[in-house]
Parts: C-alpha cells; sequence; structure tokens
C-alpha cells in the first residue's frame, strides 16, 4: 500500500491507500473521486485521465512514451507536470504521492 493524495477539481483533497500495481487512475476511482472519466479505460488513447503530478516525484515516475504525449497535446490544459494517470504504476517510489486532477477539457 502507498499513501497517494489526491487534489480534487474543487480544491479539497484525499489521500488514499494505493495497493501497488494498480495505475493512479484505477486508485483514484477505486477509491470513490469520480472526476476522471477515464474512458478508454487505461490504454493510453483518451486522454481523460489528465492529471498534474508533484514536481518532486519527476524522478520516481517511469518516462513518458510518444503516445501519452501526443494525446495530452490534445489537451488546453497541458502543462509540464501532466501526465495520464493510467500510464503511472503505484510503487513504493510514489508514497506520498501528490496528484492533481486537471480541469475536464
Ligand atoms: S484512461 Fe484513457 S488515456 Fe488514461
Amino acid at each position: 500500500m502507498t499513501k497517494v493524495t489526491i487534489v480534487k477539481r474543487d480544491g479539497s483533497e484525499q489521500q488514499v491507500d494505493a495497493d501497488n500495481g494498480v495505475s493512479i487512475m484505477e486508485a483514484i476511482r477505486d477509491n470513490g473521486v469520480d472526476e476522471l472519466l477515464a474512458l478508454c479505460g487505461g490504454c493510453c488513447s483518451c486522454a481523460t485521465c489528465h492529471v498534474y503530478v508533484d514536481p518532486a516525484f519527476a524522478d520516481a515516475i517511469p518516462a513518458m512514451t510518444e503516445d501519452e504525449n501526443d494525446l495530452l497535446d490534445s489537451s488546453d490544459h497541458r502543462n509540464e507536470l501532466s501526465r495520464l494517470s493510467c500510464q503511472l504504476k503505484v510503487t513504493d517510489a510514489l508514497e506520498g504521492l501528490r496528484v492533481t486532477i486537471a480541469p475536464e477539457d
């Protein structure tokens, strides 16, 4: 279990215990936060699981693939902290991670 803090669109925060091996998208969704559409179910083809990742964890998360990069380009809300949460697996290295749900496109 890894503790992850989710910052919702209204600014409220929820701390969840995420199982290692699930994606951040699944951890968000499975803990009752319904702000991520995650339309493609985690196949990296919809970009509706867009989050901003705490820059302190930049070295702990996997590098972005070309597909993820292309999809994020379709968002009006992309910034340097943007990632698709379905592409981020929960590991011990993410203990204390803070992710902010991006505005809806
Ligand atoms: S859930 Fe579709 S890209 Fe992440």
